[in-house]
């Protein structure tokens, strides 16, 4: 077993990573249950994939599960299904003391780990992520929140989770296109600042896509060792190291914003063609080479993800495209922060980036 710890002071928790963890969820959850029953947060698809198997561990040490099945998609992340939530966790008596188990993607984990931030004025929670985006970025870091009317979320709080449990084979029965879309994420580590590990996703991305369980757990252990290093380092995005993490979120969320965050582009999907976006401009203004752009985008080529506007489906329109950049919530006193490249693991913070600039580049964008 892999045991990744996320230094957070009285709010440091483990993150354990092991094949076939899920069947054996008991040994280490037990201490997180306390009073031998275990409020379960999943989605349909879930309840009907992967939610059995921690029903039978369960059964198996006489745990009592008391499940609570949502719809599954983006909008399950919403002030409606978070009162039914949190409704249901008070009928279940759910108390401070208690771990929620969030079972799911991360709009279960999301939205749980925001319902425990708030029910009771706060109680614990444990993530189990069942897609590779959940397991490698937003079951760690404690970011909660539910989408509103204004956005995506935008309404939320930070509530660390007592635990990550990664079970890799949960991802066998993850669609193909989820499968990319969270491997995004993955690359997006080593552009930050670790360009070894970019090489490491060259060699190895494709195996890891076609379902190789050792280039899986390596690319998870990695990224979330990478991401436990940058939260621990910044946990609640105040110093700008976490922000590093939004690397080709700002130009992403202007492409899902566009496809009206719908199926026709996911996140992971909006993010690699985000990142590209975002080299090929760090380039325009000679901060880092074209060759680097261009062997950025060639990695997501290859691995069947969009890699520019047209491949994710997106007119060339900048003007539009920065309105939606406006919108969004990392606007700091009228000034969009950037995050720009000086190469391959050289992603910085930009607070000059003229928007009229960004939108000519777009307008002119492939
Ligand atoms: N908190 C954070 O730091 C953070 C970071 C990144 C993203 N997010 C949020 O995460 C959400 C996206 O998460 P996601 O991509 O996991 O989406 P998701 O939770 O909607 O899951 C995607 C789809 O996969 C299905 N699924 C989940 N596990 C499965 C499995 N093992 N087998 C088969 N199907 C499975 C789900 O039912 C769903 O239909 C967004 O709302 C985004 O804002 C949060
Ligand atoms: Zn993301």
């Amino acid at each position: 077993m892999t045991i990744v710890p996320v230094d957070l002071g009285i709010r440091s928790y483990d993150i354990r990573i092991e094949d076939g963890l899920l069947d054996r969820a008991m040994e280490v959850l037990g201490p997180f249950l306390g009073r031998g029953r275990m409020i379960v947060v999943t989605d349909e698809t879930v309840a009907r994939l992967q939610f059995p198997r921690l029903k039978t561990a369960a059964d198996e040490a006489g745990v009592t599960v008391l499940p609570v099945v949502l719809p599954a998609g983006e909008a399950t992340k919403s002030w409606n299904q978070l009162e039914m939530l949190t409704d249901q966790l008070l009928e279940l008596g759910v108390e401070r003391g208690d771990h929620i188990v969030a079972l799911g993607g991360g709009v279960i984990g999301d939205l749980t780990g925001f319902a425990a931030a708030i029910v009771k004025r706060g109680c614990g929670f444990v993530q189990i992520p069942t897609t590779l985006l959940a397991q490698v970025d937003s079951s760690v870091g404690g970011k909660t929140a539910i989408n509103s009317r204004a956005g995506k979320n935008l309404v939320g709080a930070f509530h660390q989770p007592g635990f990550v449990l990664i079970d890799p084979s949960v991802l066998d029965t993850l669609p193909p296109r989820e499968l990319r879309a969270g491997y995004a994420e993955i690359v997006k580590y080593g552009l930050i600042d670790d360009r070894d590990f970019f090489g490491w996703c060259e060699d190895h991305g494709a195996e890891l896509l076609g379902g190789d369980r050792a280039a899986q757990t390596e690319a998870i252990r990695h990224s979330v060792a990478a991401k436990a290093r940058i939260v621990g380092e910044d946990e609640t995005e105040r110093s700008g190291r976490r922000a590093l993490l939004n690397l080709g979120h700002t130009f992403g969320h202007a492409l899902e914003a566009e496809t009206g965050f719908s199926d026709a582009l996911l996140h992971g999907e909006a993010v690699a063609a985000g990142i590209c976006l975002a080299f090929r401009y760090s380039a325009r203004r000679g901060l880092c080479t074209d060759a680097d752009a261009d062997r950025v985008a060639a990695h997501f080529a290859d691995t069947g993800l969009p890699h520019g506007l047209a491949s994710a489906g997106v007119g060339a329109d900048g003007a539009r495209l920065v309105a939606h950049m406006s919108h969004d919530k990392k606007m700091e006193g009228g000034t969009l922060p950037f995050l720009l490249a000086r190469g391959i693991g050289e992603t910085f913070l930009a607070r000059d980036v003229d928007l009229d600039d960004v939108a000519a580049f777009l307008d002119a964008a492939d």
